[in-house]
């Protein structure tokens, strides 16, 4: 397979570059820029290397460097933002700051003639983000694109292999990004186009036929389509010796531990175990309304019931987890302040013995856990299902849980998402949730005093969860859904919408 080295300089939009190079059909791994020598790079065969942004200057000894041998091993190179400019100065050019005349945002870049420009007309947008700039580019190069602030926006040199550009192709401002990305990865590197998640999810199938063979394989299965993917294309693998648990602690949304036991047991035939743990789940809940100390519980608890099962499910060789790319890459990422500590299966390992642990997923971004699951068969809605937390319903009952509140907040919840689907706009927020707030209100209802809980509805629309909007449903959908939610729910009193982005909120309230 062919594939690309994406070199973490520490840019914000790594993850974008490896995405935008996959969606022309090339496989793209992201790797920090100190975990892999010019060495490896010949070894593993690369098509080509893209040196990412950073927010460094290049003359700062304490900067990201890498050894500028890169740039003579015949592999094509190119570099963005930052990746320019270290290329310029790996190679014996200057770089200067820009001072005041810095750009930011959209900005017209004029093109001449280069391999890496081809079919760009002279003039278009690009999107810049920078304070420093290339004043001089090294001997054997040249310049190939500039804008009225900045007098190098392109730079390539005379072997047609090392290409610069200051501006981010990656960043769907920039008008011809996608463009440019095609052209270095098949004019210039290349490439045949050989990536396609499905293609790769059927080899992974028969490549886990024989390295599984004869093995058990213990799955947390939540329902959530990373771990649903991972399920159904090792059940594809192993058959019934692929067992996936299912713990209903007695948090989910609606219908939603019935509907996943029907559609994955019943209809796509897992072998699969529900837990009804929510008895347990509660008890252990009860009186707490300190949201991280509810995320521990959680978490424990969850590891428990499913040490159990295992244990009862005996003879287990193997652990699977619906790891994907991203989930590998953040946790590579070092010590950014903790919000929340999302509670998932990762801590399994450490608790129990395994032979050994696969994940399926790991090289897939989410867009293309979507796409094998659709080839795999499963139907759209558990593909398109928006993410639901691991603590479930325990994050949105705000301040100490009851059997009560759950319940009022499950009706409240699901009004609110039979409204957004009849409008047609299931697939427009991210996600979009009920809250029970832990505020009463006074209403009136038949010409008496109501007193009962406000509800908060959300919506968000993201492209990562790390930021989000808060999405403008238009106003009939909320009207619908409000009333609706009084009207039908009891012990509801008044709805609210919530206006507040990530950030400086969260998308869960707790
Ligand atoms: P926040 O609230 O951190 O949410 O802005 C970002 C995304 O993560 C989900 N979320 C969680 N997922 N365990 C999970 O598996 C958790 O503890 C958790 N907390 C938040 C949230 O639903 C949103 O999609």
């Amino acid at each position: 397979m062919e594939k690309i080295l994406v070199l973490d300089f520490g840019g914000q939009y790594n993850q974008l570059i490896a995405r935008k190079v996959r969606e022309q059909h090339v496989y793209a791994e992201i790797k920090p820029y100190s975990g892999i020598t010019v060495k490896e790079i010949e070894e593993q065969g690369y098509k080509g290397i893209i040196f990412t942004g950073g927010p460094n200057n290049v003359y700062e000894e304490s900067s990201p460097h890498y050894d500028p041998e890169v740039l003579k091993i015949g592999i094509p190179v190119l570099g963005i933002c930052y990746g320019a400019q270290l290329i310029c100065f790996m190679a014996g050019g200057q770089v200067s700051s820009a001072g005041s005349a810095g750009e930011y945002g959209k900005v017209t870049v004029r093109v001449r003639e280069s391999k890496l420009f081809q079919g760009i007309p002279a003039e278009s947008v690009c999107w810049m983000s920078h304070m420093d700039f290339i004043s001089r580019v090294p001997e054997d190069f040249r310049v190939t694109a500039d804008t009225e602030k900045c007098p190098c926006a392109g730079l390539e040199d005379g072997s047609g292999l090392i290409y610069g550009v200051q501006f981010h192709p990656e960043v769907t401002h920039t008008e011809y990004g996608k463009q440019i990305f095609h052209n270095f990865l098949y004019d210039i590197c290349g490439c045949s186009g050989d990536w396609h998640a499905g293609e790769f999810a059927k080899e992974q199938i028969e490549r886990f036929k024989t390295e599984l063979s004869g093995k058990r394989v213990l799955l947390a299965l939540s329902g959530g389509v990373d771990s649903t993917v991972a399920a159904v294309l090792l059940h594809r693998a192993v058959g019934h010796d692929l067992v996936c648990v299912f713990v209903d602690h007695g948090l989910l949304r609606k219908d939603e531990g019935d509907r996943v036991e029907r559609v994955l047991g019943k209809e796509m035939g897992l072998n699969l175990i529900r837990v009804n743990a929510a008895g347990r789940f509660l008890e252990k809940l009860k009186g707490v309304t300190e949201p991280e100390q509810k995320r521990k519980i959680i978490g424990e608890e969850f590891i428990r019931v499913f040490e159990e099962e295992a244990r009862k499910a005996g003879n287990i060789n193997v652990l699977a987890q619906g790891t994907i790319y991203p989930d590998i890459i953040e946790s590579g990422k070092g010590d950014s302040a903790v919000i929340k500590s999302h509670h998932n299966v990762g801590g399994l390992p450490d608790v129990m013995s395994f032979e050994s642990i696969v994940e399926p997923l790991k090289y897939f971004f989410k867009d293309e856990v979507r796409e094998t699951g659709t080839m795999l068969g499963i139907p759209r809605e558990l593909v398109w299902r928006q993410p639901f937390p691991g603590p479930g319903l325990a994050v949105r009952v705000i301040g100490d849980i009851t059997e009560e509140k759950l319940s009022i907040l499950r009706e409240a919840d699901a009004v609110f998402r039979e409204e957004v689907a009849a409008a047609g706009l299931e697939r427009d927020p991210d996600q979009y949730f009920a809250v029970l707030t832990n505020s009463n209100s006074v209403g009136v209802k038949g010409d008496a005093r109501s007193y009962g809980y406000v509800v908060a509805l959300r919506a968000v629309t993201t492209d990562d969860f790390m930021t989000a909007d808060w999405t403008q449903l238009p106003y009939e959908v909320l009207e619908k859904a409000g009333s609706r939610i009084i009207n039908e729910v009891p012990g509801v009193s008044r709805v609210v919408y919530d206006i507040t982005s990530k950030p400086p909120a969260t998308v869960e309230w707790e």
